[in-house]
C-alpha cells in the first residue's frame, strides 16, 4: 500500500507538464477498486489554485490530469475577464475548447474548477456539454474565494444526467480582485491534501 502510494507520488512529482494519454478502454463496473489508468482528472484554472488542487488528486490516484483550455484565452486583466463572464452566463455562450479531451477511456472523471461568478465557469460547461460521461463515475472539485461553489456542483450534476456524481471537494483558493494568487502552498496545501485524502476516502477511492 505504502509502496503503490509512494510510486504515485513519485509519477507526479515527474509530471511536471499535463499530458494526455491515450490509453485503452478498460471495462470497469462501479465500485469495484480504482486503477491509475482508469482516471481522468480534468480541471479549469486561471491562477493555479484548482490546478494546485487537481494535483493533490493526481497525486492519491495516479490518474491523468488534463487542464481544459478554451480556444479563445480569456483576457489577462482581472475585470475584463469577469464581466466576459458574466456576459457569456447571461447569454448561455459556451466557449470552444482548445482540447476537449475524450473521456471514453476511463470510468472515473474527476472535474475540477475555480467558483466563477457562483457558477461553473462557461469553459467546464462547454466541456460537460460535449463529451459522453454515460455511466461514469464524476467526481467535481472546486476552489473559490471565500463564497463557495454556488451552484457548480448542481450544474455538474445536471450535465451529467446518467452518471453518479458524487458529492464534491470545495476549499478556498485565492481572491485575485485583492491581489492573492496561488494561495494552496505550504500548510494550506498541506491542509487540502488532507480534505483530498478524507475525500477520497469517503468515496472509497485509493
Ligand atoms: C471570472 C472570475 C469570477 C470569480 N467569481 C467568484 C465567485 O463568484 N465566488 C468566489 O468565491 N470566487 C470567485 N472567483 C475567485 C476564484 O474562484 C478563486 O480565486 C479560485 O481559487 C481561482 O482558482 P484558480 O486559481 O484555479 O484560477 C472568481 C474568479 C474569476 C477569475
Amino acid at each position: 500500500m505504502t509502496r503503490t502510494l509512494n510510486r504515485r507520488r513519485m509519477l507526479a512529482l515527474m509530471s511536471a507538464s499535463t499530458a494526455v494519454a491515450a490509453l485503452p478502454a478498460i471495462g470497469r463496473a462501479q465500485g469495484s477498486p480504482t486503477k491509475g489508468q482508469d482516471v481522468l482528472i480534468v480541471y479549469l484554472t486561471r491562477t493555479r489554485n484548482t490546478e494546485a488542487l487537481a494535483r493533490l488528486v493526481q497525486a492519491r490516484t495516479g490518474g491523468t490530469l488534463v487542464a481544459l483550455q478554451p480556444q479563445q484565452p480569456y483576457p489577462q486583466n482581472y475585470q475584463a475577464h469577469v464581466d466576459q463572464v458574466v456576459r457569456e452566463n447571461e447569454q448561455s455562450l459556451t466557449p470552444a475548447l482548445r482540447n476537449p479531451v475524450d473521456p471514453a477511456p476511463y470510468s472515473t472523471v474527476f472535474v475540477g474548477f475555480p467558483t466563477w461568478g457562483m457558477q461553473l465557469p462557461p469553459p467546464v460547461k462547454s466541456w460537460l456539454a460535449q463529451v459522453k460521461l454515460s455511466g461514469k463515475r464524476v467526481l467535481p472539485f472546486n476552489t473559490h474565494a471565500g463564497f463557495g461553489v454556488g451552484s457548480g456542483f448542481e450544474t455538474v450534476q445536471a450535465l451529467c444526467p446518467n452518471s453518479t456524481v458524487l458529492a464534491g471537494l470545495s476549499i478556498e483558493g485565492g481572491y485575485e480582485k485583492r491581489g492573492q494568487m496561488l494561495m494552496l502552498q505550504g500548510d494550506r496545501a498541506r491542509r487540502a491534501d488532507e480534505q483530498v485524502a478524507q475525500w477520497l476516502a469517503r468515496h472509497q477511492i485509493s
